[in-house]
């Protein structure tokens, strides 16, 4: 699989609500990440709701062999837009049968659980194995192929694997904020794809000056350089950069060539600019079976 995939949240409407202005020139852009060789896409029933998969599904249906598309669920908006953790079994199979709709094919390849082990102070109701249950549910019945996690604590995921395979993690992880790097560690240990959501750090990161040295070293701009630098600091990760933009989304593809060509001590210098060993989790205790 090509390790730089894309990130669709950002081309539903304002607040990541509705249908864009120009669903044509998000449709665009979803069709040229697959001529420029884009094999991973990042969606979520809570994108629009549901906007940003009915999106990829009229740019990209059927779903090109070979393709991937990972779908969130566990997630609503609320009437004021708010993002809501919901995963009760029902809304776990909604969702799914929603998305198959949306995307327009009969079986998911990948389905997250969307979970609260990676924001700080949130709480789940619903225990992990009565939502991840009836993924696997869904599973058994040949509606998804994978089962991955997303927002999940190390324990969150132990506990995960008593029940299914696990095949992704995604969580927040990039050059400002490695909250995920335990569950990086537990991915790379298991051969487990990790996905680090906001790997620009919602674009914050494209004009870092901690990155503009190797940038201009290179003749690269410092997006691709921080996309560059998650490459290469595992080779478990797979990056979702979102863009809107068709020229950021040629220079986000071109970062896998970027990172062949940072320096193992360019790297090391951009893995030190955090102390990852107090990039703890807050992790909310998840709830026991049976208690709600
Ligand atoms: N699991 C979760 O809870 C969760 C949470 C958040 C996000 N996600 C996933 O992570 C994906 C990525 O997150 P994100 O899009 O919010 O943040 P991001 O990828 O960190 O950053 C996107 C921002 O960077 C800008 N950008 C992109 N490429 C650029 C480039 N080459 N040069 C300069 N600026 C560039 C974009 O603006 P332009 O449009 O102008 O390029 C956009 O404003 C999402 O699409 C979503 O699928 C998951």
């Amino acid at each position: 699989m090509n390790r730089v995939g894309y990130g669709a949240m950002r081309l539903a409407g304002p607040g990541v609500w509705g249908f864009p202005d120009d669903p044509e020139a998000a449709r665009r852009v979803l069709r040229l990440a697959v001529e420029l060789g884009v094999t991973f896409f990042d969606t979520a029933n809570a994108y629009g709701p549901r906007t940003v998969n009915q999106l990829i599904g009229q740019a990209l249906g059927p779903i090109p062999e070979g393709v991937i598309v990972g779908n969130k669920v566990g997630a609503e908006r609320g009437p004021d837009k708010s993002w809501v953790v919901e995963g009760r079994p029902e809304t776990i199979r909604r969702q799914v049968h929603e998305a198959l709709t949306d995307l327009g094919t009969d079986a998911s390849e990948l389905t997250y659980l969307r979970l609260v082990g990676d924001t700080p102070g949130a709480h789940q109701d619903v225990p992990l194995e009565e939502s991840l249950g009836a993924l696997v549910e869904l599973r058994d019945q040949g509606l998804i192929r994978r089962i991955g996690l997303s927002g999940a604590s190390p324990q969150m995921l132990t506990r995960a694997q008593h029940l299914t395979p696990i095949a992704a993690v995604q969580n927040r992880f990039n050059l400002l904020d490695r909250s995920g790097v335990q569950v990086l560690a537990d991915c790379e240990r298991q051969g487990i794809l990790f996905i680090p959501y906001f790997p620009l750090a919602a674009g914050r990161l494209s004009g870092h000056h901690e990155l503009s040295g190797p940038a201009e070293r290179l003749g690269v701009t410092p997006a691709q350089v921080a996309l560059a630098w998650l490459l290469r600091r595992s080779p478990s990760v797979v990056v979702i950069p979102g863009t809107s933009s068709t020229d950021h989304l040629r220079s986000n593809i071109a970062a896998s060539d970027v990172a062949e060509h940072l320096t193992d001590t360019e790297v090391a210098r951009l893995t030190g600019l955090v102390d990852e060993s107090h990039a703890v989790l807050d992790q909310p205790t998840p709830p026991a079976p049976g208690h709600r």
